[in-house]
């Protein structure tokens, strides 16, 4: 077991202050489709709610193996460190986050990410809430937009409704990405409740749910390309002007 700060290590934030939004929900389904896949993904808890927690409790041994990091909790007993280790064998970590979030949480939790994903409920309150974590995570935790490490999934959507396309402005405005669109979907809460994702239900009723899981790990799959791609990209802009390019 050793502690997150590995370089090989996915880290995963899903991250929106606002309670219901769909966090848990993401985080949940993203850690089954990686755990079909394996090695065995780790799920790590900020929320004191522990929902994600108690969503593995529910889960059968018989199905692949997540494993869970009760982070909202803190021991006496044991350095921070000791209760944040992942494991070994683990390349894909999701963290899970608490609604509500100080400037310092904030920079803690997105420390060595290599994606923050950002769930919001397309309603003009919700797109309110959403551009201000988004500016905070820029601001405050200093995402490099460079990296594209940051985007957002929109969650229970309406087809055309006038908030999505609200969010959609906003967001290109900033340049940051709508990566994935969940459709509300009943067989969500089922999974929750059984302590399952998406792809372990019955094919027939979620082909569609599947579809839009698959296409937001497709994209998260993507994240070293991205930040070396990002890296590149700083060091061309921060690189000092030549003598060529200031007697030009
Ligand atoms: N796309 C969706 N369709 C239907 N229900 C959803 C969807 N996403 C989330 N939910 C349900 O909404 C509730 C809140 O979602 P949750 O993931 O727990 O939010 P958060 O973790 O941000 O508080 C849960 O009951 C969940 O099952
Ligand atoms: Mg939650």
């Amino acid at each position: 077991m050793i502690t997150p700060q590995r370089d090989n290590l996915n880290k995963i934030v899903i991250l929106n202050p606002k309670g219901g939004c769909g966090k848990s929900t993401l985080v949940t389904n993203i850690a089954v489709c990686y755990a079909s896949r394996g090695p065995a993904p780790a799920v790590m808890d900020f929320d004191p709610q522990g929902s994600t927690m108690a969503w593995l409790e529910r889960r059968s041994p018989e199905r692949p193996t997540i494993h869970g990091i009760a982070a909202y909790k803190k021991s006496m007993q044991a350095t921070r460190s000791w209760q944040l280790r992942v494991p070994n064998e683990t390349v894909n970590l999701i963290v899970d986050s608490p609604a509500g979030i100080n400037h310092d949480d904030l920079r803690e939790l997105t420390r060595d990410a290599s994606t923050i994903l950002v769930p919001v409920l397309p309603s003009m309150m919700d797109t309110h809430a959403a551009s201000r974590i988004i500016a905070d995570l820029l601001l405050v935790a200093k995402i490099n937009r460079n990296e594209r490490k940051l985007a957002v999934v929109a969650n229970r959507t309406r087809k055309n409704t006038r908030s999505l396309a609200q969010l959609m402005r906003f967001l290109d405005s900033l340049g940051i990405p709508i990566v994935g669109v969940l459709r509300d979907s009943q067989c969500y809460v089922h999974a929750a409740e059984e302590g399952v994702g998406i792809h372990e239900m019955q094919p027939s009723r979620v082909r569609d749910d599947v579809e839009q899981i698959e296409r937001i790990v497709t994209w998260l799959d993507g994240w070293e390309q991205r930040r070396q791609r990002g890296i590149e990209i700083t060091n061309i802009r921060r690189r000092p002007l030549s003598a060529a390019a200031l007697a030009r």
